[in-house]
Order: structure tokens, then sequence, then C-alpha cells
């Protein structure tokens, strides 16, 4: 995901923008920049690459002034080049701006531009607004933005500045968050709050088709039509992910993340179990027991690993509440027009709340008129704030672009949904107290889980040169086993498939040879029979086995090659507990592969493009 830092105010702006993008460079991106003013000068630099480059590139030509506006950008239309790094200006060079998002309609508006005699210098959707408004602009910045806005289809957040009104820093959005910050020094301009972190006191979150206008000693916000608007100001202390983001002594910000688990666990939990009625409640869901009891389907839509906790999702809350569930890729899920009655519930799952089809997916069931949840962790996100209710997971920024905490926070989330559903229903406070006592274990167990870590790097040396591997796991275990697969597929680039473990004998089990390993999920449980002869078939045709198993399992030691051992735990708990070693082994494996794991190639933190 794109990141937008702005400032204006009593400071140098350069030093400000820099250390805003670097706390927005783990959502992945391939190149930065920035444009500043002094006066009626605007000073341009911007780099392809690491954010290292533009500082080494500022250190021998400052970018001097007071006012800025800053960007990293996750390629979309345009290679990662140092021409198509944001910003971007109009030909005469007066106008800069950087934006988040796309421009559907770039295509037809540069043709038309083109038309007119502007000569293009990027490969970008982007450099079609900075010259629009360089066509509109007769001395009012926010007029100009607002008139060119107003052609453009897709979705954007912008920050733009002009020559001719030093100090001014205009912003806008469509479907991309942006946020204004106060502070003592000035006025800020961010696409993430947490950039404005020990700067602004203040945050303002604009809403779709607002405006901003910024100077060093004030700021407003407009609608559509330039009538000013009021909106709530609030303490950034709120919006602040909780947990410092700060890697401690942590090779990686993934490796900290896989062992916050306990934590982040207790986090999602605290204040939410209630033992005197053997059931959960949450504050933020906005359904009484009697909306929850009329709820007779759900369906749940979000996109990669959030998809995967979906899934576990449609298991538990089908054996602990027998609600009918559906789970479907947002992408897909905003163009069908499924059968849906007004008893049915749209519950999206997302870590940023920023996900693109997520959100096009939750409005258009809110267009359809469904009551919409949303289970997120970042607060305050555009999801978070257009559900109708949600739970938030209270598991801290997630810095890792492969997603580990949230996984297991999500699962955690939807284990108490599924028994505050249950206990509307039939679910008896006996059952439900036992889940709770299982739940208020779990952070315990996830610790002895994490214990596995020297069996893992062994594991993880022994396959580490595989070019393909599967994953294999039924029940509650097979969306744990395609989050396995896709952990090693995003930060090893190694291919990797998880499918339901009986599925294998229809056409997968081809691919097995002596270089093929084959990773089971196979503690004990009522499928564990059926995944042993799963993995003997495996075994009869040479592939190597690797199965996580409950600890001291003797009669899977003596099928396994390799065994990594986890503690036994309830079926419904068993998601959360086996994904502790994939994401290891992920983890291990990558770093044996000297692949970047916290920011892989190709990858962004939020994907906020369709
Ligand atoms: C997970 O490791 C990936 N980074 C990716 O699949 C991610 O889960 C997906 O983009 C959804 O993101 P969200 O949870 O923020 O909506």
């Amino acid at each position: 995901m794109c990141g937008i830092v702005g400032f204006t105010g009593r400071r140098e702006a350069s030093p400000i923008l820099l250390e805003g993008l670097r706390r927005l460079e783990y959502r992945g991106y391939d190149s930065a920049g920035m444009v500043t003013g002094t006066g009626n000068e605007l000073h341009l630099r911007k780099k392809a690459g690491r954010l290292a480059e533009l500082a080494k590139h500022l250190a021998v030509h400052p970018a001097p002034g007071c006012h800025g506006i800053s960007h990293t950008r996750w390629a979309t239309h345009g290679g990662a080049t140092d021409r198509n790094s944001h910003p971007h200006m109009n030909a005469a060079n007066d106008i800069a701006l950087v934006h988040n998002g796309v421009i559907e309609n770039f295509a037809a508006l540069k043709q038309q531009l083109q038309s007119a005699g502007v000569l293009f210098r990027s490969d970008t959707d982007t450099e079609v607004l900075a010259h629009l408004i360089s066509h509109y602009y007769q001395g009012d910045l926010t007029a100009a933005v607002r008139q060119a806005l107003a052609l453009v289809k897709g979705t954007y957040g912008v920050a733009v500045m002009a020559k001719a009104e030093p100090g001014l820093i205009v912003g806008a959005r469509l479907g991309s968050p942006l946020v204004v910050g106060v502070g003592e020094d000035g006025t800020y301009l961010a696409s993430d709050a947490n950039a404005l972190a020990g700067y602004a006191d203040k945050v303002v979150y604009l809403t779709d088709r607002q405006l901003c206008a910024l100077t060093e000693t004030d700021w407003e916000v407009r609608d559509q039509d330039l009538s000013p608007v009021s909106v709530s100001v609030s303490d950034i202390a709120a919006f602040l992910g909780e947990g410092d983001a700060e890697r401690g002594d942590f090779p990686h910000y993934m490796l900290k993340e896989i062992y916050e688990q306990p934590e982040t666990l207790a986090n999602a939990m605290r204040g939410r179990l209630e033992s005197d009625s053997a059931t959960a409640h949450f504050g933020g869901l906005n359904l009484g027991a009697q909306q929850l009891r009329q709820i007779d389907r759900v369906i749940m839509t979000a996109c990669g690993t959030s998809y995967h906790a979906a899934m576990v999702g449609e298991y538990l809350f089908e054996e602990l509440a027998r609600v009918p569930v559906e789970v479907e890729y947002a992408s897909e899920f905003r163009y069908r027009n499924p059968p849906m009655d007004r008893s049915t519930v749209v519950l999206a799952l997302t870590q940023s709340g920023e996900t693109a089809d997520t959100l096009a997916a939750l409005r258009e069931s809110k267009r359809m008129g469904h009551t919409t949840l949303a289970i997120c962790n970042a607060v305050a996100s555009s999801i978070a704030r257009e559900a109708d209710g949600g739970v938030y997971l209270h598991a801290g920024p997630e810095i890792g672009v492969a997603s580990t905490k949230a996984f297991t926070s999500q699962v955690c989330v939807l284990t108490m949904l599924a028994l505050y559903l249950g206990r509307t229903r039939h679910l008896s406070s006996t059952q439900g107290q036992k889940i709770i006592d299982d739940l208020h274990a779990l952070p315990e167990m996830v610790r002895k889980a994490l214990e596995c870590h020297d069996r893992v790097k062994e594991v993880a040396a022994k396959y580490a040169d595989a070019k393909n591997v599967l994953y294999l796991g039924r029940q509650y275990l097979y969306p744990v086993a395609l989050e396995g697969a896709l952990k090693l597929k995003e930060i090893s680039y190694i291919h990797a498939e998880g499918y339901p473990a009986a599925e294998m004998k229809h056409g997968p089990i081809a691919l097995v040879d002596e270089n093929t390993p084959s990773v089971f999920l196979v503690p004990r449980g009522n499928v564990f029979d059926k995944v042993m002869s799963n993995m003997q078939e495996i075994k009869a045709r040479g592939g190597p086995v690797i199965a996580v198993a409950s600890e001291g399992d003797r009669e899977v030691s003596a099928v396994a090659d390799d065994v990594i051992p986890i503690p036994d735990v309830s079926e419904y708990l068993q998601p959360i507990v086996t994904a502790i070693p994939l994401q290891l082994l992920a983890y291990e494996i990558a770093v044996l592969c000297g692949c970047d794991v916290d920011k892989p190639r190709n990858l962004a933190k939020s994907v906020t493009v369709e």
C-alpha cells in the first residue's frame, strides 16, 4: 500500500517527511519521493528503490523548506523507476502531487490531455491528475483540485502543492484513507496516523469526497462542493497501533510478531469472556441478543490470510453456533449477486481495514441493505468505520507484510463470536464454560507451541532447497494448510499448495516425488486416522513427510520423516496452535533463502488497489 506524508509549519519539512515515510515503509513499496517549497520554488526529489536511496539522494541534494509532501509508491501503472515515482508535476513544474489509489479512466483523460498538447514524462495514471489540476488552476488550488477530481473514476488519496501558494497543502480522498494532523509545529497530512505519532496531537479523518486545505497555522475541511464541513477532532493516541512498532532485538518484524502471539491473543480476549454467563460479549457489535438470534446465515468475505481465517470461522460457526456460513473471496463476492435475505449478515475480515476488494464488498452489501460487521486490526480504518459494527483485534501494528498475529487473533475472535452466537441458541452454559476455559489456556498453549522453534530450524535446513511443497490438513486444519502454503510462498518464493488431505489423491499426488515434501497437520482428533492414511499414501510414493503432530505421538513418528510437536488442545483451537510452526517454518526457510522476510518482493502490506 502506498504511503502519503505532508507537513506545513515552522520546521524543516524534509526530515519530518522522511521519518513519516519510514514508519509506513513496512506496508511495501518500490519507490519514494518528496517535494518541498521555499518561497516560490518547488524542490522535487524522488528515487526508485528503498527509502535509503531517497535519503542518500537528499544528503547530496537537500530539499529545503518548511512545507512539503511525500510518498512511498507500490507500482500499479508503470514500473518502479525514478520517473514513475511520486510526486508528479505539471509541465510548468509549479504544481506537484502525490496519489494513493487507481485512476480507472486515466487512459481516456491522458488521451484528451495529449490531444491538447500535454507532454507526459511518466507511465503512471497519477501524472494525469497533475496536468488536470494545472489545467483548472487559476490561483485557487483547492478549487482546481476539486474540478480535476470531478473527472476521475477510481480511487484516490491525494496531497497537492502549488508554487504560487507557498505553505498550502490541499488533500482529498475517495476510497483511500487520509488523515489531517494538528501539532505544535504545524499541520500534517498522512495516509495513516502512525506516520504522525510524536508530531501531531490531534487528528481528523477525512471521509470520501471531502477535501482539506492546510496552512502552517490552520486547516479546514470542505465537502465536494467546497462548502466547509464540521468534523470531529480526536486525540491521535486513540488511533495509534497498540504496542510498540519497533522491532526490539528480533532480526525481523515478522519473527517479533510470531512471538507476540501469546500476548496478542490475550489482548483479543481481554474483557470479552464472561464466565458467570458462560459466553462472550463485544462492545462494538451493535447487535443485541435478539438480533443475533435472528441471524440465519453469515457470509464472510476477505482476502488472503484473512480469507483463510474466515474459512476457519465457517467450521467454528457451524459447529459451535449451528449457523450456516459461506466464505467468499471479497474480489469475487462484490461482483456476485447471491440470493440473500434480511437475516443474512455480511462479516468482513481484514487486518488493515483498507483492502480495496474487501471495502468494496462491504459497501456493496451495505448498498443492498444488509447488516455488515467487520473484524479488523487497524483502528478507525475505512472498513472499521463503515461497517455497522465490529470487533477490533487489538493485536497492535502488524509490520511484517506476511500476516501472522492478525491471523491467530482473527481466529480467536471468530471463536468467541461463535461462542456468543451459540449461547444465544443451543450451547449450554457447561459447554460455554468449557470453551472459555480452553480460551483462557490458549496463550500458554501458544507459548508452548513456540518451543518447537529449534526443531523447525532443523526441518527448514533440510527442506530449504525444495522447489514445491504440499500442505495437507482436514476439517478445521484445511484452511491452516492453505495459510501455511501462503506463508511459504509469499516470503520464500517457493511454490506451495494447500489441500484438504484427502483431496491430494484426486490429482495433486501426481506431484509427489522424493524432492516434494508434504507438510501434514495431524494432531490427535476425530480425523487423525484418516490423515495418517493420507500420510502413508504419500510415503508409499517416496514423498518426504513433515508432520505437525501432538507432542510425543509415537504413531506419527513411526511414519513421518520429520515431526514438529505441538501441545494438545481442543480441535476448535488447533487452527491457532498449528499455525505457529507453519509461520516459523516459512520464516526460517525464507531466511535460509536470503529473502527480505519483512518486505517480500512484489507485495504490499495492504492492497488498496482492486
Ligand atoms: C497475508 O500474509 C498477505 N499479506 C495478504 O494475503 C493479506 O492477508 C491480504 O492482502 C488481506 O489483507 P487485510 O487482512 O489487511 O485485508
